[in-house]
C-alpha cells in the first residue's frame, strides 16, 4: 500500500503562528516538510518566530511572512514568498478565522464587512492561489479550517457560522475544478477549542454549556485537531470537497 509522506513538501500555513496553526506547523515541520508560517498583526510576529525556530530545530525548514489575507495582493505575495524560497507549494492550509457572538439585530454594517472579509474572502482567494499555484502531480492538498457550528441551530454566530458557511461550496467547487490535477480540497470543523480565539466571545455558562455537550465534558483540543490535517495531507488523500466535522460529539448533520 501506498504511504504519503511530508518529507520535503512545502506547506503554506495561513495564521500558521500560533494556536492551531502553530501546531500544524510544528507537526508538519518535524515530519519533514518545509512551513511557510504566514501570521497576521506585529504581536504575533514573536509567536511566528518561535514556530519557525521549532520547525528548523525538528528538522524541517521555515520561514514567517506577514499579511492581512482580507486583501488578495497579499495573499498573491504570500505564495510569492514560498515559490521563491521553497520553489513550489505542494499544500496549503487556512486557519484564519475571528469570531463575533451578537444578536443579530445589533449587528453592524462594519461588522458583518470584517467577518466575511476575514472567514469568507480571505478563504476564497486563499484556496484561489493555492489552486494556481500547486503544479499536477504534486498530490496537492487545500485544507481550510471552518466551524462545527456549520452543524448548529443556534442564534448569535449569525456573521461568524454565516461566513465560513461558503466556504463550504467554495470547497466543493475547488474540489471539482482542480480534481483533474489530484489535488484534494477539503475542510475541517472543529468544535469550540480550547485556545484564546474561543474565550472571549463566551460568558462562564456559555463555556459550561460548550463543554458539556461533546462526550468527555470537553472542549477540543489542536492536538484532537492536528492529526486529521495531517490525515487529510497525507493518506487521507482520497476525501475531496467534503467538511469534516471533529467536535467530540457536540453537533452532527
Ligand atoms: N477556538 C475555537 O473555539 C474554534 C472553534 C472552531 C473553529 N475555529 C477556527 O479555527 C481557526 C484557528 O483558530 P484558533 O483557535 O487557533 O485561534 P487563532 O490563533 O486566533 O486563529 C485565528 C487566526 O486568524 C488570523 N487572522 C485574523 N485576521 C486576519 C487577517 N485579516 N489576515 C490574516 N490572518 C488573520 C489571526 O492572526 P493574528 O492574531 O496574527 O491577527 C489568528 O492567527 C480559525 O479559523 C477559527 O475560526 C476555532
Amino acid at each position: 500500500m501506498t504511504t504519503y509522506s511530508l518529507q520535503d513538501k512545502v506547506v503554506v500555513v495561513g495564521a500558521g503562528a500560533k494556536n492551531l496553526g502553530g501546531l500544524i506547523s510544528r507537526t508538519f515541520g518535524a515530519d519533514g516538510a518545509r512551513v511557510v508560517v504566514h501570521y497576521n498583526s506585529d504581536s504575533t510576529k514573536p509567536a511566528a518566530d518561535e514556530t519557525v525556530g521549532a520547525v528548523k530545530e525538528s528538522g524541517g525548514d521555515a520561514f514567517a511572512v506577514q499579511g492581512d489575507l482580507t486583501k488578495v495582493a497579499e495573499i498573491v505575495r504570500l505564495f510569492d514568498e514560498a515559490i521563491n524560497r521553497f520553489g513550489r507549494v505542494d499544500i496549503a492550509i487556512n486557519t484564519v478565522g475571528k469570531v463575533l457572538k451578537k444578536p443579530f439585530v445589533e449587528t453592524t454594517e462594519v461588522e458583518y464587512d470584517e467577518m466575511f472579509a476575514i472567514n469568507s474572502k480571505a478563504a476564497y482567494f486563499f484556496i484561489q492561489e493555492a489552486g494556481r499555484r500547486i503544479p499536477a502531480g504534486a498530490n496537492g492538498k487545500i485544507i481550510t479550517i471552518v466551524t462545527s457550528l456549520l452543524a448548529a441551530f443556534t442564534g448569535l454566530y449569525s456573521t461568524y457560522a454565516g461566513a465560513k458557511a461558503p466556504v463550504e461550496h467554495f470547497t466543493r467547487a475547488a474540489a471539482k475544478e482542480f480534481g483533474p490535477r489530484t489535488i484534494s480540497v477539503n475542510n475541517i470543523a472543529p468544535g469550540p477549542m480550547d485556545t484564546p480565539f474561543f474565550y472571549p466571545a463566551e460568558t462562564p455558562e456559555a463555556i459550561t454549556y460548550h463543554k458539556s455537550q461533546s462526550m468527555t465534558g470537553e472542549l477540543t483540543k489542536i492536538e484532537d485537531i492536528v492529526p486529521i490535517v495531517k490525515f487529510l495531507a497525507t493518506d487521507g488523500w482520497w476525501i475531496t470537497g467534503q467538511t469534516l466535522f471533529a467536535n467530540g460529539g457536540y453537533t452532527t448533520r
